[in-house]
């Protein structure tokens, strides 16, 4: 199994963010994940491009990916100051985009590799015709905003239809990556659904361990 570990910087210590995003890679992370939130597609603000780009230079220097997740209204106005800032990858929510095809195309002549995500409620039917065009597909298993949420139990069978129509497309190579709620006792049931890349929250960043012991168990549990 190669399934790619993708820590997300939302619960995060913010005062020390180079060193917690350090640990990560050091443990094995392959991406970064960052949870881009602007107070209306979601009700919290988090991030901006200047989190990004402080980021960049240790993506540099470690090869780590820099996922950023658009939780954000007109997506399209922002892209290019994510890409500026060194977003490897740029995923929109098709719920935010009223021309998914465009905003694909945006990122990618912006030299970044689009994805898209949907929410929990939102059908795959929303997304299928924009596959042929993306690098990733990220299903959320939470409701998007928040850290620290359950896994909804019915995201697995979502995972298992995209595998499946990923596969009958010959579009196999698209990362397919799952957020929300992934924990050390349910990451091996999502990895076999058919996910490519795991967003890890509040599974690595908490307090009750470190995030070298936190990465060492989802690993673990990995198999
Ligand atoms: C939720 C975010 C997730 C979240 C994952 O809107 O997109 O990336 O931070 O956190 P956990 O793993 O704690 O559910
Ligand atoms: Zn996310």
């Amino acid at each position: 199994m190669n399934e790619k570990l993708a820590p997300s910087i939302l619960t995060a210590d913010f005062s020390r963010l180079g060193e917690q995003v350090r640990e990560a890679i050091e443990a094995g992370a392959e991406f970064i994940h960052i949870d881009v939130m602007d107070g209306h597609f979601v009700p919290p603000i988090t991030i901006g491009p200047i989190i990004v780009s402080s980021l960049r230079p240790l993506a540099n220097e470690t090869g780590v990916t820099l996922d950023v997740h658009l939780m954000i209204e007109n997506p399209d106005d922002h892209i290019a100051s994510f890409a500026k800032a060194g977003a490897d990858i740029i995923t929109v929510h098709a719920e935010a985009s009223p021309n998914l095809k465009n905003t694909v195309q945006l990122i990618r002549s912006l030299n970044v590799r689009p994805g898209v995500t949907l929410k929990p409620k939102t059908p795959l039917s929303a997304i299928e015709e924009i596959l042929p065009e993306v690098d990733l597909v990220l299903i959320m298993s939470v409701e998007p905003g928040y850290g620290g949420q359950s896994y909804i139990p019915s995201s697995t069978e979502k995972i298992v239809c995209l595998h499946q129509m990923l596969d009958e497309q010959g579009l196999s190579h698209i990362e397919l990556e799952v957020d929300g709620g992934i924990k050390a006792h349910n990451i091996a049931e999502v990895a076999a659904a058919g996910a490519s890349v795991l967003v890890v929250g509040s599974a690595v960043y908490n307090a009750n361990e470190s995030v070298a012991g936190n990465m060492a168990a989802l690993r673990e549990a990995l198999g």
